[in-house]
């Protein structure tokens, strides 16, 4: 069981969205980008809720082929298509009492979709071929990396399944966006990944860690994850340093530090003059004041930045 890492504001509040929504047996679409943890925040909805000790069972949508995605999900009769020999159970009536994580959701055919909604509001299904009307309690919890609603108004998605489903929204940022997480992040899958490998790597350089804390991650956690990793294998002392990291994270780091160009002074005051703008919605005089300059200077200044407009912008 894998511990949330969350110092940064942002994830402290999902954390905390997800631990109030374990607590009730809403529906809840989890979002957020490849890697970003949306499969172990799930984990963590289901070990925080009521249904802990009950199945946690996942199907993965984007996998299967629609009518073998059907018959994983419902499960099937003896006979209910070719090569069903014998009668199975689905992954619903296994996450009976427990939680049934839907990933991929957006990738679920049009037919398994009605199907779906029938279970969410009447709770009852039948198996493939079957006519016996199975009761099923569980909670899901569908996950997705593409925008849902953009699904919906393509007519991809059902737009009432989308509403069944998105009864609590919680978005898993992206990794670039809570740098603060990262140091902990790397702690505990160095530990992780030295006690895999039997490797005795006990920390980072500060020059390896700032080398991460600069880079993106476009892959996310699961990107950072075998970065360690990586580096634990190949790491020659008790510490991972920044030769350690692929080179490919170093030279990225590399270029944004040396490719930013420093913004000149002119630069930042007409920045900042247009964000006062903003601010007092374009209203020149509460702006002069909080600039702490007369309204006849903060005039000529947007004469000669041209922030003017900007600020009418910044007011709607
Ligand atoms: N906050 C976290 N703390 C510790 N480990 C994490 C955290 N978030 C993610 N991980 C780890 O990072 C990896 C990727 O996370 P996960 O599989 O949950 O991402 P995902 O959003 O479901 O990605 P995908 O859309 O590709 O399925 C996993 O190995 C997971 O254990
Ligand atoms: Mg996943």
């Amino acid at each position: 069981m894998i511990e949330i890492v969350a110092q940064s504001s942002i994830m402290r509040e999902v954390l905390r969205m997800a631990e109030r929504a374990a607590a009730s047996d809403a529906n809840i679409l989890v979002t957020g980008e490849s890697g970003a943890g949306k499969d172990a925040l799930a984990l963590h909805i289901h070990s925080q809720s009521r249904r802990a000790t009950q199945p946690f069972i996942k199907i993965d949508c984007a996998t299967l082929p629609s009518e073998l995605l059907e018959a994983e999900l419902f499960g099937h009769e003896r006979g209910a298509f070719t090569g069903a020999s014998d009668a199975r159970p689905g992954r619903i009536e296994a996450a009976h009492k427990g939680t049934l994580v839907l990933d991929e959701i957006a990738h679920l055919a049009r037919d398994a979709q009605a199907k779906l909604l029938r279970v969410i509001e009447l709770r009852e299904f039948e198996r493939l071929g079957g006519r016996r009307t199975i009761s099923i309690d569980a909670r899901l919890i569908a996950l997705t990396n593409v925008d849902l609603e953009a699904a919906v108004s393509r007519k991809s998605f059902r737009e009432d399944l989308y509403y069944r489903l998105n009864v609590v929204h919680i978005h898993v940022p992206p990794l670039r966006e809570r740098r603060e997480d990262l140091p902990g992040l790397a702690r505990d899958l160095l530990k992780t990944y030295a006690a895999k490998h039997g490797r005795r790597v006990n920390g980072l350089s500060q020059e390896a860690l700032a080398v991460l804390k600069n880079y993106d991650f476009p892959g996310n956690v699961r990107e950072l994850a075998n970065t360690i990793e990586r580096a634990v294998v190949i790491a020659a002392g008790a510490r991972v340093e920044s030769e350690d990291l692929p080179e490919a994270i170093r030279a990225a780091v590399l270029t944004k530090s040396h490719g930013a160009r420093r913004r000149t002074l002119a630069e930042v005051e007409a920045d900042y003059i247009s964000e006062t703008l903003a601010v007092a919605r374009g209203n020149k005089s509460e702006a002069a004041r909080i600039l702490g300059i007369s309204r006849k200077n903060l005039y000529e200044k947007i004469a000669r930045y041209g922030t003017g407009e900007e600020g009418k912008r910044g007011n709607g």
